[in-house]
């Protein structure tokens, strides 16, 4: 956390250049304003301002201490959005509070609710470790409509070296911006050429792969980390199985969003007092934990919007209409949510472009061959999914990004249910856009990321106007900030970035690579146990899925099967998933999907094939 400094020198310097006579007060007026708040305020700014003094509008001279808690004030370590308590003060809580029974909305009547006995909850074990998983699997196959499928081997989860995971550098505070240089670029010229793919070796990033976790992956120390996960849905223990519709939050996100409204709630970057000093700290923090946790190559490459929808959106307005031009490609798949599918449509029809769309195989894979014959040197983007929502299928995005860069084109990667499940490392990748949401990723919603090369968003014009987003404005012209700040207009969700960066620096601690072997596992597991239910066809079997599972059952309606799974506590989504053309694409309007996300366990994919078991019984009413 850093307070505001004395309006040192620096800001007071980039005040008394600003262009006078438009509205601004002069230099002396900032500097006089700023040391009466502060002589008011007492304490840490010891040093008065002077509007005359030297040098840049941002950092501290070195040795200057990065400011002093106000007194009685509880401040979070200076990790960004890290834990403000700490995990373990953050577990205590949760091993603390007592479970809450909430009264649920009444759903629709299920056609198999009252068909449907209480199903009984195996008293077993809870795992403790992926050794104790191997038990519990054991004990619940006990059931006697469970005919016994192979089970996968669970290897260790390896543990980081503690002590590694590294903090924020101490977060940089800015009062006052800087005024710019004057030259600004038309950022609107049409480009005939677009900003040119890379065509060098990505340089080597920090990466993910380089920041440990600190502790080894144990499941149900995971899920006390979750208060929701003691719900009781029906009277049953609620199962969490829609994860690929939104995730659970854990305490220290909570805790974090909490901390936020209680102790730092300002709007950031221009106010001369302690709280927007936290604010943005807290806010900046959350970039560099984006910034990590992707392993882009600096903050200014981390733009914070409402989400992936947002985000692709933004880029296609934005690099979209300044580079795409009439007969030029834009190239997505079949596999697309329809958030990357709309949006480049509208484009197209905008700039008489054409998108084409890459094959799918009957396995759910990319058709790769396909792929290549339908780039050709008039594709300016190619945007893919990572991880296919509606199937689960991971896509070759190395492969992806290289066969888009040989083309010529820019390469997006929609990461929106990617993120939860595997590490990232975009420069490795040497992807030019990458975009998630937070609340798909333990974080919380209205909150998400766009990464995009420095040198690509510093070609892009704006795509709103407004406040936070200008260096200067008069009525004749405006003057834009750099990225990210260009793309950042008006007051962003401040609280929810801050929540974001303490999901992620949560996730980290985990080890992205745990989480990823751990529902491997889960999903070897459950994949034989669904096959094994009459008549359940599952949708997508990519030899390299993610822990998404699409099915049908014969003769089921499967909007009535994610009822009868609502009796049972067991929460899936049933529909298209905002994937139409995909689930066309396999002859279906509509599947159930049963996403499974890092503190599921055996014992409730086990919960879920019972009742799967006896609806598809041949007692049971069919509805279609
Ligand atoms: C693959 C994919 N892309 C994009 C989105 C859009 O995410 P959001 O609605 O959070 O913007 C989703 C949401 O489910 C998704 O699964």
């Amino acid at each position: 956390m850093t307070t505001p400094k004395p309006i040192a020198a620096e800001a007071a310097a980039g005040a008394a250049s600003l262009p006078s006579g438009e509205g601004l007060p002069d230099a002396a007026t900032l500097a006089r304003w700023a040391n009466e708040m502060f002589a008011a305020v007492g304490g840490a700014h010891a040093s008065p301002i002077s509007p005359a003094s030297p040098a840049s509008p941002v950092s501290p001279p070195s040795g200057t201490p990065t400011g002093t808690p106000a007194p009685g004030t509880p401040i979070p370590p200076a990790t960004g959005g890290g834990l403000p308590a700490g995990p373990k003060a953050a577990a205590a809580a949760a091993q603390a509070r007592s479970p809450v029974s909430a009264a649920l909305p009444a759903f629709g009547a299920s056609p198999f609710g009252a068909a449907l006995p209480g199903l009984p909850v195996p008293d077993v074990p809870r795992p403790d470790s992926p050794v104790a998983l191997e038990t519990l699997r054991a004990a619940d196959l006990r059931h006697p409509t469970l005919p016994s499928v192979p089970s996968p081997s669970f290897a260790p989860y390896p543990s980081y070296d503690p002590g590694l995971l590294s903090s924020a550098a101490a977060p940089s505070f800015y009062f006052l911006s800087a005024p710019a240089a004057p030259a600004a670029p038309d950022l609107w010229a049409p480009a005939p050429t677009p900003a040119p793919a890379s065509t060098t070796a990505p340089a080597p990033g920090p990466g993910p792969a380089a920041i440990p976790a600190h502790r080894p992956f144990d499941v149900q120390s995971v899920r006390r980390d979750f208060p929701i996960l003691g719900e009781k849905v029906h009277g049953r223990p609620l199962v969490w199985f829609d994860n690929a519709a939104t995730t659970q939050k854990p305490t220290a996100v909570i805790e974090r969003l909490s901390h936020f409204y209680r102790h730092e709630n300002s709007n950031i970057h221009r106010a001369a007092h302690e709280l927007a000093a936290r604010a943005t700290d807290a806010y900046e923090g959350a970039r560099r934990e984006a910034q990590r946790f992707l392993g882009a190559g600096s903050p200014e490459e981390i733009v914070f919007l409402r989400g992936a929808t947002e985000a692709i959106n933004l880029v296609a307005q934005s690099y979209g209409r300044k580079f795409v031009q009439a007969g030029d490609e834009i190239l997505i798949s079949h596999l697309e949510h329809h958030a990357n599918i709309v949006p480049w449509q509208m484009l197209a029809r905008e700039r008489e472009a054409t998108l084409k769309v890459v094959p799918v195989l009957s396995t759910g894979e990319l058709d790769l061959e396909a792929m290549q014959r339908l780039l050709s040197e008039r594709t300016r983007i190619v945007s893919i999914a990572h991880v296919s929502n509606a199937l689960g299928t991971v896509t070759p995005i190395e492969e992806i990004v290289a066969l888009g860069h040989r083309a010529g084109a820019v390469v997006m990667i929609d990461g929106a249910q990617s993120v939860s499940h595997l590490p990232i490392d975009v420069q490795a990748l040497d992807a030019d856009f990458f975009v998630f949401s937070g609340h798909k990723v333990f974080g919380p919603t209205g909150i998400g990321v766009l990464y995009a090369k420095s040198r690509i968003l510093d070609s892009m014009p704006p795509w709103q106007g407004g406040g936070n987003m200008i260096e200067d404005v008069t009525f004749e012209r405006t003057r834009y900030q750099p990225p990210p700040a260009r793309f950042e207009a008006g007051t962003g969700n401040i609280a929810d970035a801050v929540g974001l960066g303490a999901a992620l620096s949560y996730l980290q601690s985990l080890g992205l690579h745990n989480v990823e072997r751990y529902e491997s596992d889960l999903l070897a597991y459950a994949t034989p146990r669904l096959e094994a239910v009459p008549g359940l066809t599952i949708i997508g079997n990519a030899p390299h899925k993610a822990s998404v599972l699409s099915f049908v059952i014969e003769g089921l309606d499967p909007v009535a099967i994610g009822s009868a799974l609502n009796q049972e506590g067991i929460a899936v989504r049933a529909g298209h998933h905002c994937a139409q053309p995909i689930l066309r694409r396999f002859g279906h309007e509509t599947t159930v999907r049963a996403s499974l996300a890092l503190y599921n366990t055996c014992h409730e994919v086990d919960a879920m094939v019972r009742v799967l078991h006896r609806l598809a019984s041949p007692g049971v009413r069919r509805t279609r």
